[in-house]
């Protein structure tokens, strides 16, 4: 069975690998940073919480008597973070913009204005987070459109189908048609009232969103600089050194500004909390400044290589003198897939013309721990570890033709990780719980005497 299923919530026992990461594989190595067990056990308490994982043989017998979802063969994992996608692109994905403003004029905004309307924003919710859902990710940070009621409509869906969700209305008040512009005032109030309803509920946060400089004025950005101060626990998103024709742009809008860094610094917007996409035209001064500030750069390697922006320089800004915290996303509709694996794939390749070599490791932490690590939520998310949100896929890798015959040949962890990512998509993703509860996938065989433990 496919789709929602809206499976049983309480307490339970996923068998299968269990794979997670106790650190970064770039930092400690992979022996020692990832957790493995290949007949593993995630015993998930009534709150959707993880009460215990390890090998299956030494589950507590606390948990004996639990229902067991019983996925041998496959994967499970903590779910995936897409550190920044688009809700209201959520349909729009594969339109050929012969650049990014190009793109932005011609598909974006006409998309986008139709999310003035509640009734469009609320049937799009539900399809946003269905596709979320199938494809392994369990927690986003999610770009509204301008309009109050749609960023509500997502929180509220997502508040009510248990996605972890991060997520802000767009500020814009120039540079766009007028049903997407706000203004300053309007733009804080809204932004305000959102805050007050969605900040901090148990997954929901708030992040103060401005599209990028060219669509606000200095009054608004100002405006935002005043959010971000006074509701420093709220993240501030936005995008940042994404195309050379935005950069030029950016010059002519900020001729006082050195840079596109330069402009979000003056009003307060960068820091730990705040997370800029792309970062592929950074000068020397905007990296140091980046790592000094501790703001991150969420790389969208689908969408940059897409919209033709450029070749996305990992090694460069993770250098040791003035590491720039690094995060992954697809950016959908930037981004042409929703799958985390396919994002991956293509960071690897990218990686790849730039000089570096990522490991399967590396990467599957990039998009699990290292993205909660980003978003101070590592106590919560990113990982399978006790007390954590039960938010988990579960990956067959054997889930297409070409996938079983490549994982003949395949020898460790790493190799099958490295071939999930490279061939696997949403048709890999056996199942995915949210806090707990299976909302997509094939009905596992499910068991309530469990052979595991003794
Ligand atoms: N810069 C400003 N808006 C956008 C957007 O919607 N997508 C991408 N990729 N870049 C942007
Ligand atoms: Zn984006």
């Amino acid at each position: 069975m496919e789709g929602n299923s809206g499976a049983s919530p309480g307490a339970r026992v996923i068998l299968g690998s269990v794979v997670s990461f106790r650190d970064d594989p770039s930092h400690l190595g992979s022996r020692r940073a990832v957790r493995y067990y290949r007949r593993g056990a995630v015993a998930i308490d009534e709150s959707g919480r993880v009460a215990w994982r390890g090998h299956a043989a030494r589950l507590p017998r606390a948990y004996l008597g639990l229902p067991v979802d019983d996925y041998q063969g496959a994967l499970v994992l903590p779910g995936f973070i897409d550190a920044h996608i688009h809700f209201p692109q959520h349909r729009m994905l594969a339109a050929p913009g012969s650049d990014l403003l190009d793109w932005l004029e011609r598909f974006t905004f006409p998309e986008e204005s139709r999310y003035a309307s509640k009734a469009h924003a609320r049937a799009a919710a539900d399809a946003f987070l269905d596709r979320l859902a199938q494809h392994g990710t369990t927690a986003a940070v999610v770009f509204s459109s301008v309009h109050r009621s749609a960023t509500e409509a997502l929180f509220a869906a997502g508040d009510r189908r248990r996605h972890f969700i991060v997520c802000g209305k767009s500020m814009m008040d120039r540079n766009a048609p007028a049903s997407l512009r706000d203004d300053p005032a309007s733009s804080a109030r809204d932004t305000e009232a959102l805050i007050k309803r969605w900040h901090g509920r148990p997954r929901s946060r708030y992040a103060i969103t401005v599209r990028f400089a060219v669509t606000s004025t200095e009054e608004q950005l100002r405006a935002a600089g005043a959010l971000a101060a006074q509701y420093p626990d709220c993240y501030v998103q936005g995008h940042l050194a994404e195309s050379s024709k935005e950069m030029t742009l950016v010059k002519q809008l900020f001729p006082w500004a050195s840079d596109h860094t330069d402009i979000y610094d003056r009003f307060g917007l960068l820091g730990p909390r705040s997370l800029y996409a792309h970062g592929i035209h950074l000068s020397e001064r905007e990296c140091s400044r980046l790592s000094a500030t501790g703001t991150t750069i969420v790389h969208c390697p689908t969408s940059n290589t897409f919209l033709g922006s450029g070749l996305f320089d990992a090694k460069h800004l993770g250098r040791r003198d003035r590491p720039v915290p690094i995060a992954i996303a697809t950016d959908v509709a930037g981004g042409t897939s929703y799958s985390m694996l396919q994002t991956l794939a293509e960071a690897y390749k990218i990686a790849k013309l730039r000089g570096h070599v990522f490991t399967a490791h590396e990467l599957f932490h990039l998009a699990t721990r290292g993205n909660a690590v980003r978003l101070g939520l590592a106590d919560e998310i990113g990982t399978l570890d006790p007390g954590r949100w039960a938010d988990i896929v579960v990956l067959n890798p054997s889930a297409t033709p070409v996938l079983e015959a490549r994982q003949a040949l395949s020898r460790n962890l790493e190799d099958t990780l490295f071939t999930l990512m490279l061939l696997g998509d949403d048709r890999a993703v056996r199942a995915t719980y949210l806090a707990g509860r299976k909302v997509w996938g094939t009905v596992p065989a499910t068991r309530h005497r469990p052979s595991v433990g003794r």
